[in-house]
């Protein structure tokens, strides 16, 4: 790789890393840089933390916390499982990072091979009756699965390719355990999205890189695969859905029409990196006088949803429990800890946003109109979303 730095987002902690008091003083800290392989194209970390730090059996984001994932992983099932007008119940699945079985459940246990570096949700997957192998994917346990499981027609994963440092070895893995005629698709936020919402807290240690199809089809091809169709998708504030098959599949013209646009926005040229990183550091200021001026004029602000993505956004704008009293969280799992770097406490939303609070930063700001739905009190009474994306205002 040849990178080029653009950005520094600061000194940062785990993102999903929310701690008890007691862990503050062993909490983990990196630096986040992000640069440009003149190579590839593709825009990735100077350096990568080491993914079992990550991902362990203490990892907290769980893919089903949300109505609109839960949706959105039964209708792509669905459109998988229709072939030709009739349903293939025998397709043969196989998941990478597969969560709490968010995707896989809607399909048959006997069907599906999951791999889940996350012990805690591989137990889960396990106990459902899934087949999950308790590993990081790599070339060496494909080999293992392809004794034990044979070749797959579909290789698929969410929010998870971008979590890998070794795309070469990743990819090199999926062309050894694909069928001839088998399909890779996975899905992540897009560079483009994060380019257009100015929405820099898609950068944290678990997001290594952020793609666009251009950097995507270059690394696929140069590991025997190649992206035959792209899905723009509105999940997580704008991801690509690829799909990718062997060298020398058909490729239909969304690819193009995806690189075309691409190319437009500048995402294969470092300048264009270079103005992103100017915007994002006027968000922090914009975002540091918001916050300040509603605590001068005494109003009470708090934050919704403990995302990955606040983590960064905190952590960067140095903006602690002085400026946000308290984030409210469903999961469980973080509920009663600390947020990573900052120390905002994190609480369960109790049925709604309390009646005292005047305005909610939205940590969780893709699922804008979920949360909108929920809080229809919250807003009928006047109360106000800060977001920044893509830029600093009130909603
Ligand atoms: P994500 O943006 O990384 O998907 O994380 C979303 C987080 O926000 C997850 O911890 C669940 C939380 N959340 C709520 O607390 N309330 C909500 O209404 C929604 C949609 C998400």
């Amino acid at each position: 790789m040849n990178k080029k730095q653009f950005l520094d987002l600061g000194k940062q902690p785990i993102a999903n890393g929310f701690l008890h008091k007691e862990e503050i003083n062993n909490e983990f800290f990196f630096n986040l840089k992000v640069g440009f392989d003149e190579e590839t194209k593709l825009v990735t970390q100077m350096e990568y933390v080491d993914p079992p730090l990550m991902f362990n059996e203490n990892y907290a984001y769980r893919g089903s916390m949300s109505e609109t994932m839960r949706t959105h992983f039964r209708k792509l099932s669905h459109q998988l499982q229709i072939e030709n007008g009739h349903r293939n119940p025998n397709l043969e699945i196989l998941e990478i990072g597969s969560n709490d079985g968010v995707f896989i459940k809607n399909w048959s246990p006997k069907n599906v091979v999951a791999v889940e570096p996350c012990k805690n949700f591989a137990d889960e997957t396990r106990a459902l009756g899934y087949t999950t192998y308790n590993k990081f994917w790599t070339t060496i346990l494909t080999e293992t699965i392809k004794k034990q499981h044979g070749k797959r027609d579909i290789i698929f994963a969410a929010n998870c390719i971008c979590h890998i440092p070794d795309l070469d070895d990743t990819f090199t893995a999926v062309a050894s355990l694909l069928k001839e005629d088998g399909v890779f698709i996975f899905e992540d936020p897009s560079l483009a999205g994060m380019i257009n919402n100015n929405s820099y807290d898609q950068i944290y240690d678990e997001h290594p890189h952020i793609f666009s199809v251009i950097a995507l089809d270059n690394i696929l091809q140069r590991n025997g695969l190649q992206i035959c169709r792209v899905e723009n998708l509105l999940v997580h504030g704008g991801s690509n859905r690829i799909f990718a098959k062997k060298l020398g599949s058909e490729i239909d013209e969304t690819v193009e029409q995806n690189k075309v646009y691409e190319r437009i926005l500048g995402l294969d040229n470092f300048e264009t990196f270079v103005r992103f990183a100017k915007k994002v550091r006027q968000s922090r200021e914009d975002l540091i006088r918001i916050l300040v001026r509603c605590k001068n004029e005494g109003k009470r602000v708090i934050s919704y949803g403990a995302t990955s993505k606040s983590t960064t956004i905190f952590n960067y704008c140095e903006i602690g429990p002085d400026l946000i009293e308290y984030i409210t969280d469903t999961t469980p799992n973080k509920q009663g800890k600390l947020s990573p770097g900052m120390h905002i406490s994190i609480i369960p939303p109790n049925g709604g946003i309390d009646d005292s609070i005047d305005c909610v930063y939205l940590g969780a700001w893709n699922f804008i109109e979920e949360i909108s739905k929920k809080e229809k009190d919250f807003v009928d009474r006047g109360g106000k979303f800060i977001t920044h994306v893509p830029i600093v205002k009130f909603i």
